[in-house]
C-alpha cells in the first residue's frame, strides 16, 4: 500500500511548473477572496484589518497562490501559512510563490496540528478532507484553529459525477496495491486501454483528470484514501465536528426548484439531497463553512453601500447580450444552461466594475429607485446561484 505522503511525494498534485507564474494566474473556487467575502462575511469585510489564513493540504499551490496574489494586487494586509504534509508539494509552492514575490509562511506537516499555528480568520481546505484516514477528525482540527468570525472554504469529493471512478480505484488498488508508486501508474494506464466503451467510467464526460497528467491520473485512479461525500453525507458531518455549512459555492446546483416543482414542502437537505441526485453530475462539493451556531450575514445587493463585481462574465459583453434581448450562457461542466435578465437590466450590469457600489452604479445609469432595486434584484437572483455575482469591498480604496 502506497501511503498518502508517498503518493503526493511521488506525484505532486496538481503537476505545477513554476515559471508560469510570470504569464497567468490560476483562479478558482474555493478561496477567491471575493466569494470568500460573498459567503462567509455577507460581503462587508473590512480589508484593511489583515486576514490570517491557513492553507491546510495546500499541495502545489493552486489555492494559495491565488488568495496570497489577490490580496497582494489589492494591497489588503495578509498572513498567510501554507501546510501539507508532502514535502516535493510544498517545494513546487514555494517556488511559485518566490516567482511571485509574495509572502507566504511555509510549514511541512499534518493538518490534525493546525491549531499549533494558529488561530485563523479563514482555512482553506480543498480537495484534503476525503483522503484522510479520519476525516472528521480533520474537520474537527480546522474548526479548533478557526478564530472568532472566521469560515472556511473548503472542497470535497462527491459521489455521483464521479461515477465509475470507484470501480477502478477500488481494481487497482487490489491488484496493483504491492507496486512503488511509478509502477502502479504504468500498469494502470496499460489496463485502461482494455477498460470497455461501456464501463461508466468511459460514459463520464464530468471527469478530465487522468487525462491531463500523471498526477491527474494518479489522484484520480489510484488514490489509495479516497471517499466521496454525498451533499447529505456532507452536511452530516459539519453537524458532527462543530461546522454548519454557509455556503455552497454554486447554490444553484443544489436548488431543487430550478430542476423540477415537486418535492416543494421536503425539508432543505432533503431538496438538496434529491437535486444532487437528479443531476447526477456534481463532483466536487465546493462549500464555506462557519462554526455550528454563528450567524451567517447574508450578501445581497439590498444592502446598496455593497460593491458587486462580476466572475466569469465580462460587464461590457454581458450588457451587450442582455440589451439585445440575449441569454447569457451558463456553463457548468458538460451541460450548458441560459439566464435570461430583462433589458432594462443592462445599463446596470454594464457599469459593474467592482469597485462602486451598488447605489453609485444606480445613480450613474440614472435609473429610479423602485426600478434600479427590480432590476438588481433580477441581476442578483440570475447570476448569484451559480457565483457569477459576488459581492466585497476588496477594490474599494482604503
Ligand atoms: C489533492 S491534493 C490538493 C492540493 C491543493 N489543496 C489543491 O486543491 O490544489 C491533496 C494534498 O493534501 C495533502 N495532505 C493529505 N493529508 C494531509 C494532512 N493530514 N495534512 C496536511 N496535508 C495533507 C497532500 O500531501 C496533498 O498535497
Amino acid at each position: 500500500m502506497v501511503t498518502l505522503a508517498e503518493h503526493y511525494d511521488a506525484y505532486p498534485y496538481p503537476e505545477r511548473d513554476p515559471s508560469e507564474e510570470r504569464r497567468r494566474l490560476i483562479t478558482g473556487s474555493p478561496s477567491h477572496p471575493l466569494e470568500m467575502d460573498h459567503a462567509l462575511w455577507g460581503g462587508a469585510r473590512d480589508w484593511s484589518r489583515p486576514l490570517r489564513a491557513l492553507v491546510a493540504g495546500g499541495g502545489t499551490g493552486d489555492g494559495l497562490i491565488q488568495l496570497a496574489q489577490v490580496l497582494k494586487s489589492a494591497g489588503a494586509p495578509a498572513e498567510i501559512t501554507y501546510l501539507d504534509l508532502s514535502a516535493s508539494a510544498r517545494r513546487v509552492a514555494e517556488e511559485r510563490a518566490r516567482v511571485r514575490g509574495l509572502d507566504i509562511t511555509f510549514r511541512t506537516g499534518s493538518l490534525l496540528e493546525a491549531g499549533e499555528h494558529g488561530p485563523f480568520d479563514y482555512i482553506d481546505c480543498c480537495g484534503v478532507l476525503h483522503h484522510l484516514d479520519d476525516p472528521e477528525a480533520g474537520f474537527r482540527a480546522l474548526r479548533a484553529a478557526l478564530a472568532p468570525g472566521g469560515g472556511m472554504g473548503m472542497m470535497v469529493y462527491a459521489p455521483y459525477g464521479r461515477s465509475g471512478v470507484y470501480p477502478l480505484q477500488e481494481a487497482f488498488g487490489a491488484i496493483l496495491g504491492g507496486l512503488p508508486p511509478e509502477e502502479r501508474l504504468n500498469a494502470a494506464k496499460g489496463i485502461m486501454g482494455g477498460v470497455p466503451q461501456g464501463h461508466p467510467f468511459r460514459s463520464n464526460p464530468n471527469l478530465v483528470d487522468h487525462a491531463a497528467s500523471d498526477a491527474g491520473f494518479y489522484d484520480l485512479l489510484l488514490h489509495g484514501q479516497d471517499r466521496p461525500y454525498s451533499v447529505t453525507e456532507l452536511l452530516e458531518t459539519f453537524d458532527a465536528t462543530g461546522w454548519q455549512l454557509a455556503r455552497f459555492a454554486m447554490p444553484g446546483l443544489y436548488d431543487l426548484g430550478a430542476l423540477t416543482p415537486h418535492g416543494a414542502d421536503l425539508p432543505e437537505r432533503a431538496r438538496m439531497a434529491a437535486a444532487e441526485k437528479l443531476r447526477g453530475t456534481i463532483k466536487t462539493h465546493i462549500a464555506y463553512a462557519v462554526p455550528e451556531g454563528a450567524e451567517v450575514p447574508k450578501a445581497s445587493v439590498r444592502d446598496t453601500k455593497l460593491v458587486p463585481h462580476l466572475r466569469g462574465l465580462k460587464a461590457d459583453a454581458a450588457a451587450r447580450a442582455v440589451a439585445a434581448g440575449k441569454p447569457l450562457p451558463l456553463r457548468l461542466g458538460s451541460e450548458t444552461r441560459e439566464l435570461s435578465l430583462p433589458k432594462g437590466a443592462a445599463p446596470l450590469l454594464g457599469a459593474i466594475d467592482g469597485r462602486r457600489s451598488v447605489a453609485e452604479i444606480s445613480a450613474t445609469v440614472r435609473l429610479d429607485p423602485i426600478a434600479a432595486a427590480s432590476h438588481w434584484g433580477r441581476i442578483e437572483a440570475a447570476l448569484a446561484p451559480w457565483g457569477l455575482m459576488l459581492l466585497s469591498g476588496l477594490l474599494r480604496r482604503r
